[in-house]
């Protein structure tokens, strides 16, 4: 039996039925639906509507419709079923009978979706926090591997100054604990139970909506019906987290190709995460990062359509609103099969330290450092600048480095130079002169390491929390 087919004299269009369904995909939600469908049902209890033997046999019904379920998929091949929502009325009818009718009093589906989807998001921001805790974990352990390895950094892609393999693998982590936080932020203000707010205007039973959102985890009840029914804030929150996480990720991805090239080679591509070509015998792609890279654009895309379905909507619930849960879905799935890949692909890769070391001898990452043993000595900054711009055009004549420039040379531009200059200027000497909080200074990162740590444990155990 249809929902709603008291006033239709006519059928549905059979193309129209098949297209309009959503079972298809809101399917994903059935246990959500559930969960609240037996907090529903209890209130209903309390209300006076259910008897103690209808709710008894509504939430042993409700239950075994979830046996069902996970035991065998067919199950949920209903044809007929026109969302999540009636295909559980269905079943829970087929199970117990006409009481299984009793379950939608006092409610809507407006409410149900609404509620359903934010266990949903809630849930994945839970599975999403942990899986970036993991990464961020494996990027601490290769940064820490990696000791006082050094790599050139770039500025404008054109090499800047030397820094530490693990302060570059750090910069990562901190993006990505920035992304676990956003869902943080997300999930609390998210954390709120539209049940009870019935279609449109609240439900029209007195139903105990603070015990409903407690008992299925919720911080309080919404405040307002028409809002709680057509409210996909949380959503976009979601979404549009993931798509700034999905851009880290992307960008991540566009650096590990580059490094990968053999005009960088600094990486070398993990085997079980490469593949081939059919064609070039020789070739081994970065395929993972590629198709992270790839799959990131169609992140962004969930974003803007979720915000496109819901700009035109005037309250409260909108048939539109159905549009917004694939690609709460769509982003939501895409990450979580990202992210393990990226942990595994981080864990495997191989860092080629030695040509890392042998790209920081070159082009001048030094100048910085020596313009300052200048400033040091008391020269201005500005003509400091400039007395090093022209050591390193003598040096571009001459083919050479600023180390490697005679001392009358430099003392033809400054008489502030001296001996201790070309100490000043050693990889090891510029790296540790950039000795402040969040420097490349080597006891700077082993400190950021420590304290990359104790974030991400503090946010595994908030995960934990939730759990
Ligand atoms: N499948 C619908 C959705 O996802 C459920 C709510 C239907 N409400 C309605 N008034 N037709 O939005």
């Amino acid at each position: 039996m249809k929902m709603w087919s008291g006033r239709f004299r006519q059928s549905l269009d059979a193309e129209f039925e098949r297209w309009q369904r959503s079972f298809g995909f809101d399917k994903r939600l059935l246990k959500y639906e559930i969960e609240a469908s037996g907090a529903h049902a209890r209130a209903l209890k309390s209300a006076g509507v259910l008897s103690a033997d209808d709710l008894i046999s509504i939430l042993e019904g409700l239950q075994q419709i979830e046996k069902q379920a996970a035991a065998s998929p067919a199950f949920l091949e209903d044809e007929e079923a026109e969302d999540v929502h009636h295909f559980v009325e269905k079943q829970l009818v087929t199970l117990i009978g006409e009481a299984g009718y009793k379950l939608h009093s006092g409610r809507s589906r407006n409410e149900q979706i609404a509620t359903d989807l934010r266990l949903y998001v809630r849930a994945a921001i839970d599975q999403l926090r942990a899986e970036l805790a993991e990464l961020c974990d494996v990027m601490a352990d290769r940064a820490e591997q990696s000791a006082d390895a050094a790599m050139p950094a770039y500025t404008h892609l054109q090499r800047a100054e030397p820094v530490l393999v693990g302060h570059w693998l750090l910069a990562y982590v901190q993006m990505f604990l920035r992304d676990a936080g956003r869902l943080a932020d997300c999930r609390k203000r998210g954390n709120v139970c539209p049940l009870g707010s019935g279609a449109v205007a609240g439900a029209t039973v007195p139903l105990d909506r603070t015990t409903m959102a407690e008992s299925l985890g919720f911080d309080r009840p919404t405040a307002n019906s028409l809002d709680a029914t057509s409210d996909r804030d949380f959503a976009i929150e979601f979404v549009n987290a993931l798509s700034l996480l999905a851009v880290h990720l992307s960008r991540w991805a566009e650096e590990m190709i580059l490094f990968s090239s053999q005009e960088y080679a600094f990486i070398g591509l993990p085997e079980p995460y490469s593949t081939g070509s059919s064609a070039m015998p020789q070739k081994k792609n970065p395929d993972l990062l590629e198709l992270v890279r790839g799959k990131s654009g169609r992140v962004l895309g969930n974003a803007t359509a979720l915000s496109a379905v819901l700009k035109g909507l005037p309250l409260a619930y909108n048939k539109d609103l159905q549009e917004t849960q694939e690609p709460v879905f769509a982003a939501a799935e895409a990450l979580l099969q990202m992210l393990p890949l990226v942990t595994g692909w981080m864990k495997s890769v191989v860092f080629h330290f030695a040509r890392m070391l042998e790209s920081t001898q070159s082009g001048f990452l030094n100048a910085w450092a020596a313009a300052t043993y200048l400033v040091q000595r008391g020269v201005p900054s500005r003509l400091a600048h400039e007395k090093i711009g022209k050591a390193v055009q003598m040096c571009l004549e001459r083919n050479c480095e600023l180390q490697q420039l005679p001392l009358e040379s430099l003392r033809a531009l400054s008489p502030a130079f001296g001996e201790d200059f070309y100490q000043s200027i050693t990889l090891a000497a510029v790296l540790a002169a950039h000795d402040v909080p969040g420097g490349t200074a080597p006891a700077r990162v082993r400190q950021a390491i420590r304290m990359a740590r104790e974030q991400i444990e503090s946010l595994r155990e908030e995960v934990h929390a939730h759990a």
